[in-house]
Parts: structure tokens; C-alpha cells; sequence
């Protein structure tokens, strides 16, 4: 698969099952991710990769009602940084940034593996940080879930949610969000 075809296969879908992930596809995973750029090659970024089947349903706990449809995960990465972690040039801060960009690497990646990479901010991030053990000060950033898309519609979802798993949300238009000088 090209970078092309990637970034356009890849979805948000909410409608998954299990699928087996052994360390070396959590390997393959984190070495993409590795080499995202990043401010003087700081590598901010990093990752907890929950798959055991006692530490998951705890991080299964920390959702809410909305994405409930997320416990059909076969893996949750959690995503976290520290500003101290990279660059900060005046009020510009890059440990968001940068990774944000290996994140995106490893979403490509994994739908190159066949496998949804689907974010989500909804969560009780202290939940997870006591689960995880995550160092203080770290900013839990996003949970990433892993898993095998489903055509069989998950009965958790909502109408809108439901609607999305056939169509991708659209997207602004060229004039919405650029401009050429
Ligand atoms: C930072 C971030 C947070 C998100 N949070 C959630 C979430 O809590 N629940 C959810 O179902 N989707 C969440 N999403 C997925 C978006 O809704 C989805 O990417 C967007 O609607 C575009 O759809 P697409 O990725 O299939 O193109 C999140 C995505 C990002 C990047």
C-alpha cells in the first residue's frame, strides 16, 4: 500500500472485532512512530500498549457512555508527553506536535496492517493514569483504539455514529483551510 492509499483508507470506525496482536506487530507499530520527525529530534512521544485481559477492561472503565463501542478493542495504546520533553520556543510548545505527527505515523501504519487505529479524547484521563502509572506532570494526550473493522455494525452506537461507519465525515474545502500566496 502508498502513503496515498493509506491516508485514504484509513477511518475513524467504531465498529470493531478481535484480532490478535503479538509483540511484533506492537514493535512494527512503535518503530513508525519512531521515525516521525520531531524539534532536534527529541521524540517526545510516548506509548503504553494495553493488551492483557487483566489491565484492559480497567482502561475499558474509563470511557464514557458515548464511546462505549471502544470495548471491542483488541488493544489500547495510551499516548502521553511532557512539555520538558521537547522544544518550547516562547509560547510555542512542541511535544503536542511532534507527537501528534508519530501518532499519525502509526495510524498509517496500522491501516497498512489491516487494523483500525481509531483516537479518542473521551475519557477519564485519571482513571487511566492510575492504571497506567503514569508519570506525574505527563499529559495523557489521547487513547488510541486498535482493533479489526467490523461490517457488522456495532450495537453501541448512536445514530450519527452509525451513519459514519458507511461515510466519512466531510471535510472543508481547499478555500475553508488554505490559501495560496
Ligand atoms: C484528538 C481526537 C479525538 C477524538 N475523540 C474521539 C472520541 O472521543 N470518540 C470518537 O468516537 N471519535 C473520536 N475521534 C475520531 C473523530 O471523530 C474522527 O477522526 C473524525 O470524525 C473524522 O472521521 P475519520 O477519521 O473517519 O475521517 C477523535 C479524533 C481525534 C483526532
Amino acid at each position: 500500500m502508498d502513503v496515498k492509499n493509506a491516508i485514504e483508507k484509513r477511518r475513524a470506525y467504531r465498529s470493531l472485532e478481535q484480532v490478535e496482536i503479538t509483540q511484533d506487530m506492537i514493535r512494527d507499530l512503535a518503530t513508525s512512530a519512531s521515525l516521525a520527525p520531531s524539534c532536534y529530534n527529541n521524540q517526545p512521544w510516548r506509548f503504553v500498549f494495553v493488551k492483557s485481559r487483566s489491565v484492559l477492561p480497567k482502561v475499558f472503565d474509563a470511557l464514557p457512555k458515548g464511546n462505549a463501542w471502544s470495548k471491542k478493542a483488541s488493544m489500547i495504546v495510551a499516548v502521553y508527553s511532557l512539555k520538558e520533553l521537547d522544544c518550547s520556543i516562547g509560547d510555542r510548545t512542541y511535544y503536542l506536535f511532534d507527537t501528534g505527527m508519530s501518532v499519525g505515523f502509526l495510524m498509517l501504519r496500522a491501516t497498512e496492517m489491516g487494523l483500525v487505529a481509531h483516537p479518542i479524547a473521551g475519557f477519564d484521563p485519571e482513571k487511566v493514569r492510575n492504571t497506567l502509572g503514569l508519570p506525574d506532570g505527563s499529559t495523557l494526550i489521547a487513547l488510541i483504539v486498535v482493533g479489526r473493522h467490523s461490517d457488522n455494525i456495532n450495537n453501541d452506537l448512536s445514530e450519527w455514529q452509525r451513519e459514519q461507519e458507511s461515510q466519512r465525515p466531510p471535510r472543508k474545502t481547499f478555500d475553508e483551510f488554505c490559501r495560496i500566496v
